[in-house]
């Protein structure tokens, strides 16, 4: 029996590999996990992996033939949306309210008041603490956004700082804590 759905977005940060450890985790605890990946995330982390990890294809395009309103199912179908890795595009687009790629009109779409969304920001510890990155993360946090914080040290491009993505098998357990609380 799935232990609950999760709709697990990846957008474009070289944490993608990582975020698939917490896809890894939580399929095998029974979870049933829909990727949806931005075009800038699968420059990182290829459609099949996501598939192989998921046991489903992953959702990209939100103008694909055949396959125009399933994402809108899965998210009513879905009992947690989860950001890992969340750009700071992408933080600053769902704060402005921006509905034309999946994330966007996925987010505007979602039950909030019934469903946890949730955002793991991974990004260049500039980006983390420009005022326009901060302004958004408070933005969504007042509209109920979980922000898993990013831990300090050593990013991918050589800077130490806030910014690193958390630890995958720990956003794995929360979700898993979370969905167990339901
Ligand atoms: C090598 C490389 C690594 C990147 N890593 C990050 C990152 O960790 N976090 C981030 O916010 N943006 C990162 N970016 C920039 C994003 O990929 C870029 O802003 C992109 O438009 C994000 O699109 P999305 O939010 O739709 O996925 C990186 C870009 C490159 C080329």
């Amino acid at each position: 029996m799935s232990q609950g759905n999760v709709l697990f977005f990846l957008t474009g940060s070289i944490a993608c590999y990582k975020a698939c450890t917490a896809i890894s985790r939580l399929t095998q605890a029974g979870v049933t996990v829909q990727t949806v990946a931005t075009p800038a995330a699968l420059r990182f982390i290829g459609p099949a992996t996501l598939e192989a990890l998921s046991g489903r294809p992953v959702f990209s395009d939100m103008w694909e033939s055949g396959r125009a309103l399933d994402h809108i199912e899965c998210a009513r179908q879905s009992d947690l949306a989860l950001v890992c890795p969340a750009t700071g595009n992408t933080i600053n687009r769902l704060a402005a309210g921006l509905a034309d790629d999946l994330p966007g009109a996925l987010f505007l779409a979602w039950e909030h008041r019934q469903k946890p969304w949730w955002i793991a920001p991974a990004m260049n510890t500039y980006m983390w603490q420009h005022p326009a990155t901060q302004a958004s993360v408070a933005r969504l946090r007042s509209w109920g956004v979980h922000v898993i914080e990013p831990a300090e040290g050593l990013l991918a491009c050589g800077d130490t700082g806030a910014g690193r993505l958390a630890d995958p098998e720990k956003i794995a357990s929360e979700v898993l804590a979370a969905l167990a609380r339901k």
